[in-house]
């Protein structure tokens, strides 16, 4: 059963009926884009795209997917009509166990879901192509940037040895508004959930870990194996002062939390983690709430990704890319280089940084004796100095910060 003329297009014969998981803000989003642009999603998918079924546990009396509404999965996962499921319901419960499901019963999966790529990208991968199906997830990083496809299958020709981006867009508004009003965190927090920019809870994004699991797709995919997310060394944007803004601004500079993976000789090192980044640097310019990403491959050096990274409708556009790419590739699968191997991420000890560093006037005298040569910054804060330092081991400038008794804080500074 499905509402003529909204969500059924010409022939039953040339449909793919499809069910969408989770009627949410990107669920609606791609039921809205299914609809608006149905003639030439069709064109591109070469048949029609119908959404058979929305599965949610609420009821929307208001609104004509009423008709298609089911709250039972099995009625979708024992449909065989049903091609191609559409995951937009988020966190890894009930959705690892629906998308598996529809894998092995042979349909192709087509998720936003980062939480779930992250923890189950490489089984669900395996068990796609296993199926001789697929399972795509454009929309799990950057929203409706395209960033999966372009690593999966663009830049092949390249071992690819830097990856850095603005992954949140939550965090990049507050921090961007931190900058533009001085204010301090909290204040700009408070203001981004009044807006909506910031959810209640706002732990997964001020803490980095939406962009932890973002860079750990990232990172797969650059280099085929599975990095765990709990690898990776995470560090948020709640402790980041209007005071720190007085000094990035002295020196051109932002401050960003950038998901950051890179590899140095045999070993890959991963982050998130806020940087301070001076004017010249390509993500510089990546203001309130878009997502930039900067790729460095040996060959192509770097090529830069930049566009909404959230929001309802450029996240369901991604999603529905997804669709058409399944109803394209029926019979087929389109293999994806993430395996199920674990890739070891390099203590992050070893890593090497620059670091702005604010320490008690008091002992400005021990900075250069500490530190070596270091760049003063004079940002005319009463009481204190500020520097960045040579590059050191994280393990270096922890020891070395030790000798100060009036550490205020350190910010990475990004090459
Ligand atoms: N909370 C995320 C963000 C949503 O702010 O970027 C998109 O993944």
């Amino acid at each position: 059963m499905c509402i003529a003329g909204i969500f059924t297009y010409r022939k039953e014969e040339e449909t793919m009926k499809i069910a969408v998981l989770g009627y949410g803000t990107i669920g609606s989003g791609v039921v809205e884009v299914i609809r608006t642009n149905a003639e030439s999603i069709a064109r591109r998918a070469g048949e029609e795209v119908e959404v058979k079924y929305v599965l949610d546990l609420r009821d929307f009396p208001e609104d004509p997917v009423q008709e298609i509404l089911v709250h039972d999965y099995n009625v979708i996962a024992e449909d065989e009509e049903v091609g191609v499921i559409v995951e937009t319901m988020g966190g890894t419960k009930p959705a690892y166990d629906f998308v598996k499901t529809a894998l092995l019963k042979g349909k192709s999966v087509c998720s936003s879901n980062k939480e779930l790529v992250a923890a189950h990208g490489a089984e669900l991968i395996q068990i796609a192509r296993d199926k001789n199906v697929n399972f795509f997830f454009e929309a799990s990083v950057g929203g409706g940037i395209p960033i999966i496809r372009p690593l999966n299958q663009c830049i092949t020709a390249d071992e690819i040895q830097e990856i850095n981006g603005i992954l949140n867009g939550t965090t990049n508004f507050i921090l961007t508004k931190m900058a533009d009003e001085g204010a301090d965190f909290d204040e700009v927090l408070k203001k981004a959930q009044e807006l909506g920019y910031a959810e209640k809870d706002p732990t997964a994004d001020v803490e980095g870990y939406d962009a932890c699991r973002k860079i750990a797709i990232l990172t797969s995919l650059a280099y085929g194996k599975q990095v765990d997310y709990e690898d990776i060394y995470t560090e948020g944007i709640t402790k980041i002062t209007a005071e720190d803004f007085k000094y990035a601004k002295k020196i051109n500079s932002a401050i960003k939390i950038f998901g950051t993976s890179k590899k140095v000789g045999d070993q890959v090192y991963a982050m998130v983690a806020p940087q301070m980044v001076d004017s010249t640097h390509p993500l510089y310019s990546v203001n309130d709430v878009f997502n930039g990403i900067s790729v460095t491959g040996n060959m192509l050096g770097d090529v830069m990704f930049y566009g909404a990274g959230a929001g309802k409708l450029p996240t369901a556009s991604a999603v529905v890319a997804d669709v058409v790419a399944a109803v394209k590739h029926q019979g087929e699968n389109v293999s994806i280089t993430w395996s199920a191997q674990k890739l070891e991420i390099t203590p992050v000890d070893e890593m090497e940084n620059r670091f702005f560093v604010r320490v008690g006037e008091s002992e400005k005298e021990k900075i250069s004796e500490v530190f070596g040569e270091v760049q003063m910054i004079e940002a005319g804060i009463a009481g204190e100095c500020g520097f960045i330092t040579p590059p050191l081991k994280e393990k270096e400038f922890v020891a070395k910060a030790e000798s100060f008794a009036t550490l205020i804080t350190r910010i990475r500074v990004s090459a």
